[in-house]
């Protein structure tokens, strides 16, 4: 008999509400249930969408290797179309596409299976005679695949269309987002720890924690400012900038959140992408849950003014990740702790640590 599927139970009133207990964190029980509920039914970033223009055009990848672990591949079809197939071949499931290319269809290179740029089954080499063969099941599984201004977002089993996780950004944002966002790739940066993934979002969730372990962007925030915002599949964070930092051109009073000239916006999308907004361009940090214990945060950098990159709240990213994840292993070593029963909420700042948690238990 297998054990029961742990449970979480969150008070929606956050004066009362209490954080989830270690075994969130440590349990192999709730990993494999975090895999299955929150991270199948979430959106990730699967990358940019440059390479992939001609009609053919197919990337396979693993999306969250070491979490998922699900083969798939983002392929161009005929009619225009970009699609995300599982890259398991429906007859004894040899990977179909094993790398990077362009064709007018698909084959499996073990037994010579055939498939449309859509997925279909347009036969297999052996199979005459075989009773309904190819039928609608031989087809490569689809899943959900978004593209948002030259980024591409993957969901094996979405909890909400692509459409209402983005519309927060989309309607803060939009009047400075670039239609399509230009990658440097010389700026990206990958980071690795020992801790699991679902800390490193608390973190990332409140700036309650800014003036203790982040003395370089305190001085570039006017912390005592800091706005917060949640929605249905994310939050935001408003960062204030200090006196003389660059801002955000945004309209006046275009922000309900924010109280005073915006130095950074700090969208996170549930459950592993943080969107953050500069003057100088995007800093996406793309969360890659390697296993309970070690997670992979890849910096995405997309720069639209970079005379700004090493100013203001944008500046000094890789000091600031590395505060961070110092705070997130010494709570990974904490949570060992056989007292520990899970904290309240601090009402104001911890609100988007709130909904996540929320979040998770919806989605469990
Ligand atoms: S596994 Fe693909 S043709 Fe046999
Ligand atoms: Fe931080």
């Amino acid at each position: 008999m297998s054990a029961p599927k742990p449970e979480l139970a969150i008070d929606p009133d956050i004066t009362r509400a209490r954080m989830p207990p270690a075994a969130l964190y440590r349990d192999p029980a709730w990993w494999k249930a975090l895999c299955d509920g929150p991270l199948a039914r979430g959106w990730h970033c699967l990358g940019v969408a440059d390479g992939l223009e001609a009609v053919g055009a197919a990337r396979p990848l693993v999306l969250l290797p070491g979490a998922l672990d699900e083969p798939v591949v983002v392929v161009r079809g005929g009619d225009g179309e970009l699609r995300l197939l599982a890259n398991a071949c429906t007859h004894r499931a040899h990977l179909v596409v094993e790398q990077a290319g362009c064709g007018r269809a698909l084959r499996c290179s073990y037994h010579g299976r055939g498939f449309a740029l859509d997925g279909r089954c347009t036969g297999a080499p052996g199979f005459e005679g075989v009773a309904g063969f190819p039928g609608a099941e031989d087809a490569l599984a689809r899943y959900a695949l978004a593209e948002w201004r030259g980024l591409l977002f993957g969901s094996l089993a979405p909890e909400a269309p692509w459409r209402e996780v983005i519309a927060p950004v989309e309607e803060r944002a939009a009047p400075f987002l670039p239609a399509r966002w230009r990658h440097d790739a010389t700026l990206d940066q990958t980071f690795e720890f020992d801790g699991h993934f679902a800390l490193y979002v608390e973190n990332y969730l409140e700036g309650l924690h800014i003036p203790f372990i982040h003395p370089g962007l305190n001085a570039r925030l006017d912390w005592k400012q800091y706005g917060y915002a949640s929605f249905a599949h994310g939050t935001l964070q408003v960062g204030v900038a200090a006196a003389g930092e660059p801002t955000l051109p945004l309209p006046a009073g275009h922000l309900d959140t924010a109280r005073g000239p915006v130095g950074a916006l700090y969208f996170w999308l549930f459950p592993t992408t943080m969107v953050n907004l500069y003057p100088w361009g995007l800093s996406l940090n793309v969360i890659e849950p390697l296993g309970p214990a070690r997670t992979r945060v890849r910096f995405l950098a997309f720069v639209e003014r970079p005379e700004l990159h090493d100013r203001g709240a944008g500046s000094g990213l890789v000091q600031v990740e590395l505060e961070d994840e110092r705070a997130v292993l010494q709570v990974m070593k904490g949570l060992a702790a056989r007292a520990y029963r899970g904290g309240r909420y601090v009402p104001h700042a911890e609100q988007g640590v709130h909904a996540f948690h929320r979040m998770l238990a919806r989605t469990l």
